[in-house]
């Protein structure tokens, strides 16, 4: 008996993490990027981490259809603790920005149909200095639990990064062991990355629904773009170990902050969706301007991004040298139903949107007839025969993002429209099409 027992133990400390959850990239919000540690309430009590913030988020995301889109989580990311633990040893959420707690948080965000996510670390403290989990992993999950939040965020400061690789799974499964199904973003290769160490990302994807893989994002054009340039430099590490339950995160949205602009803003939807990357939002949902809202409430592009086949998408074409075509890109992910996402990113910044034509081999499109959709709606339906070039006009720094759905009689289609007799041609085709 307890040999088995003790059987049964080693086995289940091996085992994945199982929670059934994140079988589409995470949708939500996070207060960091936007809001980072704004403490201070009475300087800025519109901005400061606190229970205000977070229930008149949960009150908008419901309201302007944020939650109808697909975004659901409502995260808090650091800087809600007091700076000591309680007594008893348990964390206890800063007082006056938190003064009903986080159980009656939880119950506002969930009366509200959305869930609830937190932040913690897994060193002695967290990045801003508040108490890490280290000491306190089951006292800590059982106060979460208690809490009944559905989604932590689980940082890697003051922890050396070499004890990730067992820490991790470890404080996973005792997540599942509580029985409440709670979403695990690791940040575990982050730091590895940053210590130059390749992370076992197998396990990773075992172990965690998602994670970051690498630096924070900051808000600027710049930061955006060194994050996307770092994906398309690692995809072939990285892409693989995308699915459903398990994902990449190149981090937060800027969308609606300071840094970018409309195109650049578009540029990132766009690419975080081909990246089957979480798409958390961390802006003021209060003040966001109309244009930039409608990016993030784009449900073609949103779509693309939640695609069921879950299927991480690749950056295809890149030229960095001076000439036509330099620092536009081509990135492409497979949708379901014989369909393709494809977006013309451009880097240049010199003035004029470029017009460039793309083969359908530098692409990595498949012969055949397609139907355009443009997602961002600049350009109605249009037809391309795969024989043609592809042709684009980006504006600078923006992207030109399209959804190609692959028609199933193309053959006969393409054959008739390179007939010079296209009256006969197209009479042939008729006949054809409609004998099959
Ligand atoms: C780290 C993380 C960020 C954020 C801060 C909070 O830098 O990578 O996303 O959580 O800590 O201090």
């Amino acid at each position: 008996m307890l040999v088995t027992l003790l059987l049964l133990v080693g086995v289940s400390s091996t085992l994945a993490l199982d929670n059934g959850l994140a079988l589409t990239p995470p949708m939500g919000w996070l207060t960091w990027e936007r809001f980072r540690c704004i403490t201070d309430c009475k300087k800025y009590p519109n901005e400061c981490i606190s229970e205000d913030l977070i229930k008149r988020t949960a009150d908008i995301m419901v309201s302007e259809g944020y939650l109808d889109a697909g975004y659901e989580y409502l995260g808090i990311d650091d800087c809600w603790l007091e700076k000591k633990r309680g007594p008893d040893g348990r964390m206890v959420p800063d007082k006056e920005r938190f003064p009903s707690g986080m159980k009656a948080l939880a119950d506002y965000i969930h009366s509200k149909g959305l869930k609830f996510g937190m932040y913690e670390d897994y060193g002695n403290l967290t990045c801003a200095g508040y108490p890490g989990v280290l000491g306190n992993e089951r006292l800590d999950i059982e106060t979460f639990v208690e809490w009944e939040i559905d989604y932590l965020k689980l940082d890697g400061c003051y922890i050396q990064p070499e004890n990730m690789d067992a820490g991790y799974p470890a404080f996973g499964q005792m997540l599942n062991d509580t029985g409440r199904s709670i979403l695990y973003s690791c940040s575990w290769p982050a730091y590895q990355e940053d210590a130059k160490m390749l992370p076992d990302y197998a396990s990773i994807a075992q172990h965690c629904n998602m994670w970051r893989n690498w630096d924070d994002i900051e808000d600027s054009w710049a930061s955006m773009t060194k994050i996307m340039n770092w994906f398309g430099d690692n995809q072939d590490r990285l892409a693989k170990h995308a699915g459903p339950g398990h994902w990449n995160d190149p981090d937060m949205l800027l969308i609606g902050n300071f840094g970018l602009t409309i195109d650049q803003a578009r540029v990132q939807m766009a690419v975080w969706s081909i990246l089957a990357a979480p798409l958390l939002m961390s802006v003021d949902l209060a003040t966001i301007r109309p244009e930039f809202k409608e990016i993030l409430l784009n449900k073609d592009i949103i779509a693309v991004n939640q695609d069921p086949l879950g299927k991480q998408g690749l950056r295809v074409w890149k030229k960095t040298e001076r000439g036509a075509r330099s620092r536009l890109e081509v990135w492409r992910r497979e949708l379901q139903g014989d369909a393709l996402a494809l977006a013309f990113v451009s880097q240049r910044d010199d003035g004029i949107p470029y017009a460039a034509n793309f083969t359908s081999s530098e692409m990595n499109v498949q012969d055949g007839l397609y139907e355009v959709h443009d997602l961002y709606k600049d350009e109605g339906v249009r037809h391309w025969n795969s024989e043609e070039d592809f042709e684009v006009r980006i504006n600078p720094s923006g992207v030109k993002f399209y959804k190609l759905i692959r028609k199933p009689s193309a053959d006969v289609v393409v054959k008739s429209k390179t007939d010079s007799d296209s009256a006969m041609s197209e009479a042939v085709v008729y006949t054809m099409l409609n004998k099959s």
